[in-house]
């Protein structure tokens, strides 16, 4: 007969979704190990939301995550809710507010979530071990964690050990080794929420470092009405942030820098009102002066070819440019791809062909906007998964 394991269930990365999956488990009267290579719990989620930790979005829908499933993330973000988390951080007395866009912030620390977290595993009795870095994972029988502090076994293995973006925090790519090694696919990740970086063509942009501007950001079907910032090496800000995860080497992206206006007629008005104002006096009226300074070319309006300037105001509504590629995964907030949803099980985030083996997180080929999505998703998977363990 089967000795019986001291653990019911090991999960792997106490960041968000695992110390989800750890507290719901362990309350429903299991048994878990959470265990992690980092010295200290939850750090992605105390350096989030520029320290303030931006916990979910009141918008989510499975709409504002990428997936190559986009159905995989529906049942988990339906069972387990923003609404829900919103509960428990109330629960906890933490005082938050809506910043823009449906995201919620936390009034103070980002470490009042972290604490929340950590206060709930305490009472799910969970068994937290930090510093144990994973050599090795096989499964004689029950699964078995080797670290350097001994094994552990148990039934249900979690993989919570998230994607490789920021890699000087610790992040890596365990969870796809792992995935790989027990016959699942990984759908080619790349760095997403990430600042794009301009070549040659586009040096002259560089000069505007620091620059912002509302601009509509547009990659395929995708459109995205947020600020861009120009930045020594190309462009960030939300817009390029939330195009950057649909975006792959070699297309090319559009920035309407005056969204709502048309350039075009507005410039050529202007000539006809005013011939003798300087184009770039015009132009410093519809965009931040450094851009307007950048753009215009010395002249009276006058003396401009109505031609030109409809060909200004088309490139205003309709920049086009082909990043040189992102700052990549050492600036990337997270990571698009991962663990194929075709070998989950969409409700447990168990492996199809693995029994007792579930993927949590950002590891797993589920990747939210920018605005609280991607916490949302770390909750309510690994919530989902708690509910089985
Ligand atoms: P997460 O990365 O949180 O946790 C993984 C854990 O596994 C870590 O504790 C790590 O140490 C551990 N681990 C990794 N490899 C291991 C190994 N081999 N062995 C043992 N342990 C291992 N999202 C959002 O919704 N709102 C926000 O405000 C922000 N802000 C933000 C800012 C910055 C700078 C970044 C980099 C990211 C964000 N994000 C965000 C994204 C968000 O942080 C991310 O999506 C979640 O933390 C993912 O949660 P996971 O639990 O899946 O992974």
């Amino acid at each position: 007969m089967k000795a019986p394991t001291p653990y019911d269930a090991i999960i792997i990365g106490a960041g968000a979704a695992g110390l989800m999956a750890a507290f719901t488990a362990g309350q429903r009267g299991r048994r878990v190990l959470l265990l992690d290579h980092a010295e200290k719990a939850g750090k992605k989620i105390l350096i989030s939301g520029g320290g303030r930790c931006n916990f979910t979005n009141r918008d989510t829908a499975p709409d504002r995550f990428l997936s190559a499933n986009p159905h995989f993330a529906k049942s988990a973000l339906g069972r387990y809710t923003a609404t829900d988390f919103v509960a428990l951080v109330e629960r906890h007395g933490i005082a938050w507010h809506e910043k823009t866009l449906g995201q919620l912030f936390c009034d103070g620390s980002a470490r009042a979530i972290v604490a929340m977290l950590l206060g709930e595993c305490e009472i799910g009795g969970v068994d937290i071990r930090l510093d144990h870095a994973v050599t090795a994972i096989d499964r004689p029988d029950d699964f078995r964690i080797a670290t350097p502090h001994g094994s552990f076994t148990a039934p249900s293995l979690v993989i919570a050990t998230g994607g490789p973006s920021i890699p000087k925090m610790g992040a890596t790519g365990f969870a796809y080794d792992v995935a790989r090694r027990f016959g699942l696919k990984v759908v080619e990740p790349r760095p997403a929420l990430v600042p794009l970086t301009l070549g040659e063509p586009d040096m002259a942009f560089r000069a505007l470092s620091g620059v912002a501007v509302p601009a509509v950001a547009r990659c395929g079907r995708a459109a995205f009405p947020e600020a861009a910032l120009f930045t020594h090496r190309g462009l960030s800000g939300p817009a390029i942030l939330q195009i950057s995860s649909y975006w792959r080497n070699g297309e090319a992206i559009t920035l309407d820098m005056l969204p709502g206006h048309d350039a075009a007629t507005a410039l050529l008005a202007a000539k006809r009102a005013r011939p003798r104002a300087q184009l770039r006096t015009v132009l410093a009226e519809l965009l931040p002066a450094r851009l307007a300074d950048t753009l215009a070319t010395p002249g009276n309006l006058a003396d401009l070819p109505d031609k030109t300037l409809a060909a200004l105001g088309t490139r205003l509504n309709g920049w086009s440019f082909t990043p040189s590629g992102s700052e990549g995964y050492a600036k990337a907030e997270v990571t698009v791809g991962g663990v194929d949803t075709a070998g989950l099980n969409q409700k447990t985030m168990a492996a199809k062909a693995v029994p007792g083996l579930h993927f949590v997180g950002e590891a797993v080929d589920v990747t939210g906007w920018l605005g609280g999505y991607n916490f949302q998703w770390a909750w309510a998977s690994g919530w989902s998964a708690g509910q089985v363990l």
